[in-house]
């Protein structure tokens, strides 16, 4: 069964051979997938914020979330992909690069380098743009942010507000916009969107 997948705009496609690591067999629609999905990730939100306190930002930690977001609707959740995308580093690079962010994050808590807010959104963005994962970048960044913000004693971020981010929105564009600001080194505009 080939579904006709329809992508939210900055939204990453998936490839033909990622397809079929599909889990359900009943999914036939976009919409079926997206509530399967967003079941799935209710039981990897509440395994993460049951942690309370990351223990050791490792690359562990970042596919084992991963992992229990996506286990039940793809079979390659938790892996890092191996293939390239319009978005992030090439894909032989994802180990290397995320050991780097995941250093430079424990350093920058440890010597309160800047305010907390300031390292999880930094840490957000820059694991979106490293990209880890076949698909489910943003809302898995989303979710490490918010276990690392809690993690340094801040409150969860509200991600632009009550509006959803995953569909096509006025949301999701200032989201977009925030992050491209992001990469041109511009962070308050990301900063101030997770807090609105
Ligand atoms: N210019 C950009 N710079 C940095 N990150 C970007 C940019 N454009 C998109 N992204 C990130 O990539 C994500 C999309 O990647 P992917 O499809 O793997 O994630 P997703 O979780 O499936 O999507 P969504 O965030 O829509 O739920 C966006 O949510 C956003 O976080
Ligand atoms: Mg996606």
């Amino acid at each position: 069964m080939v579904i006709p997948f329809e992508y939210a705009p900055g939204a990453t496609p998936i490839d033909p051979d990622e397809a079929l690591g599909l889990i359900p067999t009943h999914i036939t629609t976009q919409a079926d997938l997206n509530a399967w999905e967003e079941m799935n990730i209710v039981d990897g939100e509440d395994w993460m914020m049951r942690q309370k306190i990351i223990k050791k930002l490792d690359e562990g930690l970042v596919r084992e979330l991963h992992r229990r977001m996506f286990n039940q609707t793809w079979k390659w959740a938790g892996k890092f992909r191996q293939s390239n995308k319009s978005i992030g580093i090439d894909w032989s690079q994802i180990a290397v690069s995320l050991k780097d962010l995941l250093d430079n994050t424990a350093y920058q808590i440890e010597n309160q380098i800047m305010k907390p807010d300031e390292i999880a959104i930094r840490f957000h963005h820059e694991l979106v743009l490293i990209h880890a994962f076949p698909n489910g970048n943003g809302r898995h960044a989303r979710l490490m942010a918010d276990a690392l913000i809690v993690s340094l004693g801040g409150k969860r971020f509200s991600w632009g507000g009550s509006m959803p981010l995953t569909n096509a929105g006025i949301t999701r564009q200032n989201y977009l916009s925030a992050l491209r600001a992001a990469d041109s080194g511009y962070l308050e505009s990301l900063l101030l969107f997770a807090r609105q």
